[in-house]
């Protein structure tokens, strides 16, 4: 009879133990007990970036690696992107199902109620040097709205939280928009709380002297799925970051902060941004035989391919290839598409990307989409943050009511200097 446990032998001492195996997982705490001296600290796993360590059970997105799939709380990405709304999945992905028809308006009145930014947000902005990158604006802005809301602290109390996630998500594209239009040297324009939250967003990205913005009702649509697809990801580095950052219990401003950052990178949310540059950088599909033949000499790497749990391709991507359609239809065609559609044919039959499983991830089209609509590539990371921040504040709550959670605080190997004596100054 196939028992649910481990059995591991220690060659060290020759002693067995016994370990329960729960949804396929060990508890790396019981390793502890597998000692050779009876003082010793016990084994532990050793596994930098997290690659085979679950850090948390959760009910929130489902990821499939290997067969392409994504689900937010059941729901497949493909349908959500065909049917729902951001603020639709946003609501779904921290209450856990689909709202009723009163709960959606209830939850779009709130989150519309909160678009507006204390007049002192706009002037910390314009503070800003003339070509601060809009993440970074973002990041110190939503970290600065921790000093406007002090309840915000008050992460035990459910109504506080609740509060604060509908500021979250309603301030995100004030300020996104603001810090584009500080790029610009625009003047920041307010929310009009008669539109939709995407139209709204269009509105303050790209209101110039007319009364009142009327969206791209196509452009609205795209970039609404845009969000959709980028409201989460399960355990990826920005989401990590917000439950470590959140675990010490900060209030959730500073933890989207830690978010924002974790996302600015290129390895992350920065890889759209990288992408545009690259396909810049190639120029024309004749250059790209030798791009690829550079890549595989390690002389750079294919942006927007490649992910640490999509071994197919990523199941976004492929709904953002399609959009990107619609997107020209509306407002005209990218020419990147071409080099990017070629790059991706060429490496999907070159054995150095199939070999590896490297397929187009979300950022590959994104970027292209997003230049078509007009947005600059520094703006990208930051209608990033915008959807993720749904799946960021999912991710926080989901971990400030699980009792098994604790301050995130890792283990170290320690391999430096054992115990030595201070050297004055003078005598080194
Ligand atoms: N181009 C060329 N080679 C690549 C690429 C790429 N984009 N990605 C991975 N590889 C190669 C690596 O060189 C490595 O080869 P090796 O085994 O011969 O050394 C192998 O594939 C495995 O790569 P790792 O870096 O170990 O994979 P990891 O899971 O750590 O990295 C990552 C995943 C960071 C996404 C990586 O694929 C990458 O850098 N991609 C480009 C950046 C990008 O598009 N990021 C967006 C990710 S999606 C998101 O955050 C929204």
């Amino acid at each position: 009879m196939a028992k649910d446990s481990l059995t591991i032998t220690d060659n060290r001492t020759g002693k067995t133990y016994e370990l329960p195996v729960t949804h396929g997982t060990i508890r790396a705490l019981d390793l502890r007990q597998i000692k050779v001296e009876d003082d010793d600290f016990g084994l532990m796993a050793y596994d930098p970036a997290f690659v085979n360590t679950a850090s948390c059970k959760s009910r929130i997105t489902f990821i499939d690696g290997e067969r392409g799939i994504l689900r937010y709380r059941g729901y497949p990405i493909e349908e959500l992107a065909e049917r729902s709304s951001f603020l639709e999945t946003a609501y779904l992905l921290i209450h856990g199902e689909l709202p009723t028809r009163s709960e959606l308006e209830m939850f779009t009145h709130n989150i519309t109620y909160h678009t507006m930014v204390h007049e002192n947000i706009r002037k910390f902005i314009d503070g800003f040097r003339y070509d601060a990158h809009p993440m970074g604006i973002l990041t110190s802005t939503v970290a600065a709205l921790a000093t406007y809301y002090p309840d915000a602290k008050n992460v035990s109390d459910p109504d506080s939280r609740r509060t604060q996630m509908y500021r979250v998500i309603a301030k995100m594209p004030t300020l996104a928009a603001y810090a584009y239009r500080h790029r610009r040297g625009l003047p920041a324009i307010q929310p009009d709380n008669d539109l939709s939250f995407t139209g709204n967003f269009l509105s303050m990205l790209f209101r110039m002297a007319e009364p009142r913005y009327t969206p791209n009702p196509a452009i609205e649509r795209v970039l609404d799925v845009l969000f959709i697809l980028h409201a989460d990801h399960e355990q990826n580095c920005s989401a990590n970051a917000m439950r470590s950052v959140g675990s010490s219990q900060v209030d959730p401003y500073s933890a989207t902060a830690a978010a924002c950052a974790a996302l600015y990178g290129p390895l992350h949310g920065g890889a759209n941004e990288a992408v545009v540059r690259m396909l810049n950088k190639i120029g024309h599909v004749r250059n790209i035989p030798e791009f690829i033949e550079d890549v595989k000499a390690d002389r750079g790497r294919l942006m927007g391919f490649g992910h640490r749990v999509y071994k197919n391709y990523d199941p976004r991507a492929k709904v953002i290839k399609r959009l990107a359609y619609e997107v020209f239809d509306a407002v005209g065609k990218n020419p990147l598409i071409d080099i990017a559609l070629e790059l991706e044919r060429i490496a999907l039959q070159d054995d150095y990307f199939v070999e590896r499983k490297l397929y187009p991830n979300v950022d590959f089209y994104s970027g292209i989409i997003y230049q078509a609509m007009g947005l600059p590539m520094d703006v990208f990371p930051v209608l990033f943050a915008i959807g993720r921040s749904a799946g960021w504040l999912a991710q926080w709550e989901e971990m400030l009511g699980d009792s098994e959670q604790r301050i995130a605080r890792p283990r170290q190997i320690y391999l430096g200097a054992e115990r030595r004596e201070y050297v004055a100054i003078s005598e080194r």
